[in-house]
């Protein structure tokens, strides 16, 4: 019993705070009402219950499901977030901005009607103006070397009526993305384009590549795609896309993930089991880390097969412990030269974040390991701490492994405690 303890480079108010949550998200008893609240609290127009307006109900929050999964409210405890990150150990944050443009019904239905003339000003200025905003903050909130997460669909309605038509992005988001890649190439900071539903994805994935072709260099990525393995279409996609940058001469920058919309996506397109999944995810991280096509990630055309694998920029964003060791495997080789780094989400799988922390450390190994968050308001950051608690009962097996490592830490700390004393 002489393994290392990973959870040990936690501060104690954390092992407190994730044994809480998870024992609340795996809990059948606590789960369903506090789902029930959360959703009403996402959702609400009342100021009673809006946590910007309301001062107790903002602390509560604030100092348990906030601290255990958003970054702060402003620069500075952002700022405090991150330091105190990198002290654990970690390589550094992937920041997003939470506020999201919430649209009516009546506007979803009627993408088009940015279109109009007498509406373009409109939606320029409620919905890609304050999107464009959050982003350029956030880019600025970013220490050089980290990363700032984005995604399109935030942009509001003209955003998604070009990427659901598969459109270039209109002239004032376009000029938005331009200033954000600029201000993020400026600062070292690397842009990651979130992937989102199977409507929208071939539009994302079209912005993408254009604006890899245009902001990455030869060596490295400042702006990442993201490319989902659940879907049976991933390899030929990212085939395409490999193609593109052998032939542009840039870097390609691939978010390797499993996929989050499971639920909505239609099922046919997603692999049939989730040992395909498993599958695809690790084969292709596998082909990236050694630049090889394999089974799992095949040449776009025979050609391609025999030309130079591109240099390539990998995030690998997973919880799934097994991805992780698999990756580390291939990567203590030490014969990799792609640029690697993992990515969980705050607040979730922190036994396999420290573990990666703890044995990345001192090794001859290039990948480090980054935690994801949002930024804003606590009232900002309702919809987003709704969704981890869906993900939370979804992956109700992770949920309780981490549950049992926080306890187990907690367990370890009391011995050592004694051990001490005595
Ligand atoms: C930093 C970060 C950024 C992310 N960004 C995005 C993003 O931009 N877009 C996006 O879509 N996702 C994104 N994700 C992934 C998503 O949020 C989930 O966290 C992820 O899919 C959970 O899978 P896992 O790799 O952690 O492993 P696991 O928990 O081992 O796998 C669960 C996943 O397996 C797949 N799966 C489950 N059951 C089945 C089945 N029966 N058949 C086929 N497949 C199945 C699903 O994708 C499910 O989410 C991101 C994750 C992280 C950590
Ligand atoms: C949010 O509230 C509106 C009415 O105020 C309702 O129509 C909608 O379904 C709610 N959405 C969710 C996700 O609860
Ligand atoms: C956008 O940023 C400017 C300053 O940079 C600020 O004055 C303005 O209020 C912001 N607008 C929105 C909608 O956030
Ligand atoms: C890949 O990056 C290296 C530097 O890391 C560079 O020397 C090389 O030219 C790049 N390869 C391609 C095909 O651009």
């Amino acid at each position: 019993m002489s393994r290392p303890a990973p959870l040990a480079v936690l501060p104690l108010t954390n092992v407190l705070r994730s044994l809480m949550t998870a024992t609340i998200s795996s809990s059948p008893l606590l789960l369903p009402p506090s789902l029930a609240i959360m959703s009403v609290l996402a959702n609400t127009s009342n100021p009673v219950l809006n946590p910007d307006r309301n001062p107790i109900l903002r602390y509560f929050l604030k100092k348990t499901f906030y601290a255990q999964f958003c970054a702060g409210e402003n620069a500075l405890e952002v700022q405090r977030t991150i330091d105190s990150l990198k002290k654990i150990g970690f390589g550094g944050v992937m920041l997003c901005y939470a506020k999201e443009v919430v649209l009516t019904e009546a506007q979803m239905k009627d993408l088009a009607s940015c279109e109009t003339d007498a509406a373009v000003e409109e939606c320029v200025r409620n919905e890609i103006t304050p999107w464009a905003n959050g982003t350029m903050e956030t880019v600025r909130l970013a220490p050089p070397g980290d990363f700032v997460a984005l995604k399109f669909t935030g942009a509001g309605r003209q955003a998604l009526h070009a990427l659901s038509e598969r459109l270039p992005p209109p002239a004032a988001l376009e000029s938005a993305i331009d200033s954000i890649c600029q201000l993020a190439a400026s600062r070292g900071v690397r842009l990651l384009f979130d992937a989102e539903q199977q409507a929208l994805q071939p539009g994302i994935d079209d912005w993408s590549l254009k604006y890899m072709r245009k902001y990455n260099t030869p060596d490295a990525a400042v702006v990442y795609g993201t490319y989902q393995a659940y879907l049976k279409g991933a390899s030929a996609v990212l085939s395409q896309h490999l193609a593109a940058a052998r032939e542009g001469g840039f870097a390609l920058g691939v978010k390797l993930v499993r996929g989050a919309y499971l639920g909505n996506d239609p099922r046919h397109l997603i692999h049939d089991s989730k040992a395909d999944t498993d599958l695809t995810y690790d084969g292709i991280a596998e082909a990236l880390l050694r630049k090889q096509w394999n089974a799992q990630l095949q040449p776009h055309t025979e050609a391609e097969g025999s030309a130079a694998f591109p240099n390539v920029s990998v995030v690998l964003a997973t919880h799934n412990r097994d991805s992780v060791l698999k990756a580390q495997a291939i990567l203590s080789e030490g014969k990799i030269d792609a640029d690697v780094a993992f990515a969980q989400l705050q607040g979730m799988a922190d036994e396999v974040s420290c573990e990666l922390v703890t044995t990345s450390s001192g090794a001859a190994e290039k990948a480090r390991a980054y935690k994801y968050l949002v930024w804003g308001s606590t009232g900002e950051c309702m919809k987003y701490l709704l969704r981890r608690a869906y993900e939370n009962r979804d992956a109700m097996q992770r949920t309780r492994d981490g549950r049992d490592a926080m306890r187990t830490e907690l367990l370890r700390r009391v011995k050592s405690l004694f051990g001490l004393a005595r």
